[in-house]
């Protein structure tokens, strides 16, 4: 990562010695780089800094002397306190939280006793973004996540919202290390697409026609052309007037684009916004999640679970590295477990069941007693509830489900030799249920081509695909890994709504 404690060589040139480096491209030190030392900042007392950040908290002491603040710049969980002499100028004005200001100032200790290694004492206040207490949306006090929701421009300035984008920035950085340490390729694939990955009609479409025939209305009240949306003579939607000449739709899945290159690359990874229009209100669905897509080639379903085990594992050792300070913050106020929770999940070999054991397993489970809402059969979609009982009650840790029966899953997943079962997996964790879906690939043209009409869907759209097993076919396998769940897992947060900056769901789309 990097290290906001290394200035260039001209800055560190040009600062006097007693001048805490400030950061490259900004005027100011990062407060990180002050508290989040191992000495808690403690060592550099003496030296000068400028910081600036957000107060947290403010208050007038010494009969209105001093003004002490907590300050936040975001850079670290942590604050930093700063003393502000009356002289400098208006407390009152600086005090709200909320505030910004940016201040020039020595490090110094503070008196015995106190929980910080160091303090800023101000020399100088050289800017005030001042807030009035009666209007700003987040007073100083306990607000839920939910309140928060309503504020999706200001909640960043919250301890909670400022550590969940520090965690998720930090897993993007593992998520594009691991890969690429092994070898894979990131290739952007397309967000706008003609191709519906899932088979599940759950897109949003692209179009460009309703705004035309809002326009189109209007040129007709003075012309009196034909208005409204461009129809064939059957009466349907004429798409090949539309912006694409054609039906478009946002990108449920990179992973038909992805197996592309997978089957000239090899080893590639596609990550990407996705976007589903289905009507869930759960908290675990978004309308517009991140979702990360490995793809290999020359590669079997064994080797899809390997990879999907060593990557979650990988992001939970990242985490325990990189962020300990924000982890910390999570298991204090959110959930005890976390922490645990990923040195378990990085050191313990995931279980591996096939979905056959596991609904033996919540028979066994419903014989005993265990009520679920949705019946358990051979057969059914493993329900939310299923899942969190494999992994939560029986097995307490992540587990692997593969070979489901086919008619409950995509078409593109390869069928096993029982003609029954596809080489599906699903990663289940703790708190969150389903993490990863992933497969082997159907790689013989004629069993994909069958299983396409099986499922109703029409040839067309995917002759390109079919083209990948016309030409030069190749096992392979690949998942996708939904972000907003790893991180979900991570934090122990409840609702995903609040681990994505700006959550879309039915209704909702601030911003
Ligand atoms: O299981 P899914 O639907 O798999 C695919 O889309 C495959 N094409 C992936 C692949 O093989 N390349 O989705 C993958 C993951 C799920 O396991 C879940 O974690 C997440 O994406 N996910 C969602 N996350 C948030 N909101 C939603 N509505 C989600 N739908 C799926
Ligand atoms: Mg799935």
């Amino acid at each position: 990562m990097a290290d906001a404690s290394s200035p260039p060589t001209d800055q560190l040139a040009a600062a006097t010695l007693d001048e805490v480096p400030k950061a490259l491209f900004s005027d100011r030190v990062p407060i990180r780089s002050i508290v989040s030392r191992p000495d808690g900042g403690s060592a550099l007392a003496g030296r000068k800094a400028r910081v600036g950040g957000w107060v947290k908290t403010g208050r007038k002491a010494d009969k209105d002397a001093f003004a002490f603040l907590e300050l936040n710049d975001g850079s670290c969980a942590a604050n930093l306190q700063v003393i502000v002499e009356a002289s400098l100028g208006d407390l009152g004005q600086i005090v709200p939280t909320g505030t910004c200001v940016v201040v020039d100032g020595h490090l110094k200790l503070p008196p015995a006793g106190t929980k910080q290694k160091i303090e800023l004492r101000a020399d100088e206040v050289l800017h005030v973004g001042p807030v009035d207490p009666a209007k700003y949306p987040l007073p100083k006090m306990r607000l839920t996540l939910e309140f928060l929701r309503d504020f999706v421009h200001l909640r960043s300035r919250t301890n909670t919202i400022s550590a969940v984008a520090r965690i998720r920035n930090a897993l993007a950085y593992a998520t594009h290390t691991f890969f690429n340490r092994e070898g894979f390729l990131y290739v952007h694939t397309p967000i706008i697409t003609t191709s519906d990955c899932e088979g599940a009609g759950e897109m949003f479409q692209v179009t460009t026609l309703l705004s035309e025939a809002e326009s189109l209305a209007k040129v007709e009240e003075r012309s009196k052309l034909k208005p409204g949306i461009p129809k064939k003579d059957d009466g349907k939607v004429d798409y090949g007037k539309d912006f694409f000449a054609r039906q478009a739709f946002l990108t449920v899945s990179g992973q038909l684009q992805v197996e592309s290159y997978a089957c000239a690359l090899t080893s590639v990874y596609t990550f990407g916004p996705t976007f589903r229009a289905e009507n869930s209100h759960t908290s675990r669905h978004l309308a517009e999640f991140w979702m990360v897509e490995p793809e290999i080639a020359f590669a079997e379903l064994k080797d899809d679970m390997n990879c999907a085990e060593a990557y979650v594992k990988f992001m939970c050792q990242w985490l325990l590295d990189n962020c300990l300070d924000d982890m910390e913050f999570m298991a204090d106020k959110f959930d005890k477990g976390c922490i645990n929770r990923l040195k378990l999940v990085a050191s313990t070999p995931f279980i591996r069941v096939t979905y056959t054991e596991a609904v033996e397993i919540l028979e066994e489970a419903v014989k005993n007693g265990k009520k679920f809402e949705n019946e358990v059969k051979w057969g059914i979609d493993l329900a939310s509830e299923h899942e969190r009982y494999l992994t939560e009650v029986k097995f307490q840790k992540p587990v692997i489900v593969y070979n489901y029966p086919k008619e409950i899953k995509a078409f593109y997943m390869r069928l096993n030799d029982d003609l029954k079962t596809v080489a599906a997996m699903d990663v289940l964790v703790p708190k969150v249920g389903e993490l990863i879906g992933g497969s082997q690939r159907e790689e013989r043209y004629d069993v994909i081509q069958t299983r396409i009409k099986e499922m109703g869907l029409p040839l067309e759209p995917y002759e390109w695909y079919l083209d990948l097993r016309r030409y030069g076919t190749v096992k392979h396998a690949g998942f996708g890994l939904g972000f907003e769940r790893m991180i979900l897992f991570a934090t122990g947060l409840e609702n995903i709504r609040d681990v994505i900056p700006f959550p879309r769901y039915p209704g909702r789309a601030d911003l």
